[in-house]
């Protein structure tokens, strides 16, 4: 059963954070929440677990508004981190275990094995302030994980991490949401999210501007793309469908801005019907292009430049 957000609004003070949220996220799915940094993702990932009451609205699991008893199953990592730097990682984990419900030898079985997991079986002994920022962060997933929640809300959980640490964490959340947990994580990785998650869920200034199954919202979004290979005299053939315009053209390839609403197999077709098409191939645009797109500054010169930047690539 999904996860169920209504209406939530919270405040701090006179700064509204969230402005009247709403969204189902369902479990067996990665879900990435997305947004500009003081969007709201902080706020609401602590609605969700509890930590701040909301103003308005409430939060829902299997249809049942959820309470502290339930969020017993749950797991969070908090953006500020809070570990005990003079504890060892071990004991660390182990604790939080502990809190969450586990027997002593229960809760050192699951920490054992998570550690194993996470690179750091042999950091068992150390102290958490003798670790590096990186290993720590590792150590408060373990945290998070311990008690093999069926809800797991992450705040940021790959910021710090090496390459490597970051491929073993996908595969993690990946496999605990394929296990059937609901998994929301927040993230400015966007190449990363892109790869990882079937769902996304966008805030800006505390409201929800995008959210849905990913490959739909690329395939929804202006900036899709149509190259063709096509042996046409000219375009006459194109003037059939408003707003789609040439971007580039080099001998008979032809690339193509379409619309949104327009399909793009119609203007296959189109293209067919003028002359041979010997190649073609549609382009969505890249997640950073739809976050620049729907949370970008409305006077930003270009969107695909500025997307280009940040995802380092050359144009
Ligand atoms: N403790 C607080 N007191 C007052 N205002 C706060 C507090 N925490 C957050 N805010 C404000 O609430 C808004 C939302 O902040 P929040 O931390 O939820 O954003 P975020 O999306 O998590 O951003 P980031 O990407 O930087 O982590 C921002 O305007 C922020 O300044
Ligand atoms: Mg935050």
């Amino acid at each position: 059963m999904a996860m169920e957000v209504r209406d939530v609004a919270y405040s701090y003070g006179d700064r509204v954070a969230l402005d009247g949220v709403s969204f189902e996220i369902a479990p067996g799915v990665l879900t990435g929440l997305l947004g500009p940094n003081g969007a709201g993702k902080t706020t609401l990932m602590r609605i969700l677990l509890g930590v701040l009451t909301p103003d308005r609205g409430e939060v829902r699991l299997h249809g049942v508004a959820v309470d502290s008893v339930a969020r017993q199953h749950w797991g969070y990592m908090p953006q500020e981190r809070g570990l005990y730097p003079g504890m060892q990682v071990g004991d660390q984990v182990v604790y939080f275990g502990r809190l969450h419900g586990l027997s002593r030898a229960e809760a050192v079985a699951r920490a054992r094995r998570l550690l194993a997991e996470l690179g750091m079986a042999e950091r068992w002994d150390q102290r958490t302030d003798k670790l590096s920022g990186g290993l720590q962060q590792r150590l408060q997933l373990a945290t998070a994980l311990v008690h093999e929640p069926e809800v797991i809300v992450l705040d940021e959980p790959f910021a710090g991490l090496d390459p490597v640490a970051v491929a073993e964490l996908s595969q993690s959340l990946r496999e605990r949401a394929r296990s059937g947990c609901t998994v929301l994580f927040s993230s400015h990785q966007l190449d990363l999210v892109q790869n990882l998650c079937e769902d996304i869920l966008m805030v800006n200034e505390g409201r929800i501007v995008l959210r849905g199954p990913l490959v739909s919202l690329r395939a929804a979004s202006t900036g899709v793309q149509l190259r063709l290979n096509v042996h046409a005299p000219d375009r006459r053939w194109l003037a059939r469908f408003p707003g789609a315009t040439v971007v580039s053209e080099e001998a008979d390839e032809v690339r193509i801005a379409i619309p949104r609403g327009t399909d793009p197999l119609s203007v296959l077709d189109g293209a067919r019907a003028a002359g041979r098409v010997d190649d073609f191939g549609l382009d969505l645009p890249s997640l950073s292009q739809l976050f620049l797109e729907s949370v970008g500054p409305a006077d930003a010169p270009d969107a695909s430049a500025a997307a280009a930047a940040l995802e380092g690539r050359p144009r």
